[in-house]
């Protein structure tokens, strides 16, 4: 008998500590909303055998399970096989990393009670959204690497970690395979793939996170090294360098977030740059705890919440949900624009702040209107020039951050300004039709892991090579 059930996240919670599943008949619980169904798939045959047909070739990282992914309705579904109750507890802390904002992939729900043909017992499923746009980072990796991109990449990196530890996460699987990275107005942002190992705690211990610290220090240096002897980086880089640079900045970031600093009364406005620090780091600030101490120092100490300061302040005002620093960027031409518009004497309201206002906020006055205008007047005739069969080349937001770059470059070997109409059109023909699809990155044939991602290398470098 087959077990349908669309279901909650509470419901998951209460599963997670049932020790009495029922594993005799298959269950298929999944979020509700998920478009399509899953129960013609063969649940019988362990995945790794599978029809290729079922299955939808895209990169993904070194595993011991076996992973693959599939069409569910027109969504690309990841599909894990693994043991029933790591499935659910894996499935939980997804869902628990998701509500307190941390960037991870998207659980969608768990399948038990799988039997072969003879009635014997398969492993469970744990379903997960194909993270859209990510990139594993063997294919990051394997492209040519400049100083600067690993440099980016660590920052990713070291900034999930960091963000997994405000919230108590200690990971203990931090490595290149469990990161997925997306671009981000030419940085990257990394998301948490595989929780498995995870503990959410209420708060963690020194020993916690710098156990946690040194396990994703040993992995990552393995990781580069495997990428160094197979011939995947270039000789230039010494893996052991580029590994140790994780626990380094992980510490800087890491003080700058929670340490207490001491200034001179004196020097107020060292109190304000410390919030203004912060929050370029994309971390909102909820309280500020000032003691004087009777000698007139002044001792600080930030509680930073929540990371994602710019991508919020932009969901707020335009209601585009992108990366921190596509949010930035994107949040520059606004500010630029609205700054014009003021200066034009254009109307502008105040915003009603019924999302959540921080104290950290500049200015709790936003200029709506004006925002408004520049979504229909500057972002949305950018991307809408984007002709449609263009469209999965590169997520919106890059797309609008990738022209800003590329007007800059065309005005300034012009001369003068050169218009945006103009320089998306430029774009759209000489850069974006070039580029390798990343929405779907690479259909192949073969799914042999391992290879798969050298299929995928191949195509990439060669559409890269053409440009
Ligand atoms: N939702 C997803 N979106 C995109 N890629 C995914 C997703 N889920 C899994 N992958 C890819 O599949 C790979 C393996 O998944 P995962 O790390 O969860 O497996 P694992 O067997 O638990 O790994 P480990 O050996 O580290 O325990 C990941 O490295 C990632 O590249
Ligand atoms: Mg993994």
């Amino acid at each position: 008998m087959v077990v349908v059930e669309p279901s909650t996240h509470h419901e998951y919670s209460d599963l997670r500590h049932n020790d009495q599943m029922p594993s005799d008949e298959l269950q298929i619980r999944l979020e509700a909303g998920i478009p399509g169904d899953m129960l013609d798939f063969p649940w019988e045959l362990p995945l790794m055998h599978w029809p290729q047909e079922l299955l939808i070739p895209l990169p993904r990282g070194i595993s011991r399970h076996v992973v693959r992914f599939v069409d569910v309705g027109g969504t690309v579904m990841a599909l894990k096989e693994i043991n029933e109750e790591l499935a659910q507890r894996e499935y939980g802390l997804l869902r628990d990393l998701e509500e307190l904002d941390i960037p991870a992939v998207h659980g969608v729900g768990v399948v038990t009670g799988r039997r072969d043909a003879r009635g014997e017992p398969l492993p469970g499923m744990l379903v997960t959204e194909h993270l859209t746009w990510s990139i594993p980072y063997r294919t990051v990796y394997t492209r040519v690497l400049s100083p600067q991109t690993v440099d980016r990449l660590l920052d990713a990196l070291v900034l999930l970690l960091a963000r997994l530890h405000l919230v108590g996460f200690a990971w203990y699987d931090c490595s290149l395979s469990n990161v997925l990275f997306r671009r981000d107005a030419g940085a990257f942002a990394a998301y948490l793939v595989d929780a498995e190992t995870g503990e959410l705690h209420p708060r963690l211990t020194d020993g916690q996170r710098n156990y946690d610290l040194e396990l994703a220090h040993l992995n990552i240096a393995g990781g580069l090294m495997d990428l160094v002897a197979g011939g995947r980086l270039g000789a230039e880089f010494d893996p052991i360098a580029i590994a140790d640079e994780i626990p380094k900045r992980y510490e800087r970031l890491w003080e700058e977030l929670t340490e207490a600093e001491h200034v001179d009364g004196a020097q107020r406005w060292r109190i304000a740059r410390r919030v203004d620090r912060l929050n370029n780091l994309g971390f909102d600030v909820a309280e500020l705890d000032l003691r004087r101490t009777p000698d007139g120092v002044v001792r600080i100490q930030p509680k930073v919440v929540d990371a994602g300061y710019h991508s919020r302040r932009l969901l707020r005002l335009v209601g585009l949900d992108v990366g921190e620093n596509q949010a930035r960027r994107l949040l520059n031409d606004l500010d630029q624009y609205c700054a014009a518009a003021r200066a034009e004497g254009m109307p502008t309201a105040t915003l009603a702040t019924d999302a959540r206002t921080r104290r950290s906020e500049k200015s709790p006055r936003e200029d709506v209107i004006a925002a408004h205008r520049w979504l229909s007047d500057v972002y949305e005739p950018v991307i809408s020039a984007v002709p449609s069969h263009l469209r999965t080349k590169l997520q919106d937001a890059e797309v609008f951050h990738e022209v800003l770059e590329h007007r800059w470059y065309m005005s300034e070997a012009a001369g003068q300004d050169v218009g945006l109409p103009e320089a998306v059109d430029d774009y759209v023909n000489t850069v974006l039709r070039k580029k390798p699809d990343e929405a779907t990155l690479f259909p192949m044939t073969g799914d042999d892991t391992g290879m798969l991602e050298l299929d995928a290398l191949g195509l990439l470098e060669r559409s890269e090579d053409d440009q």
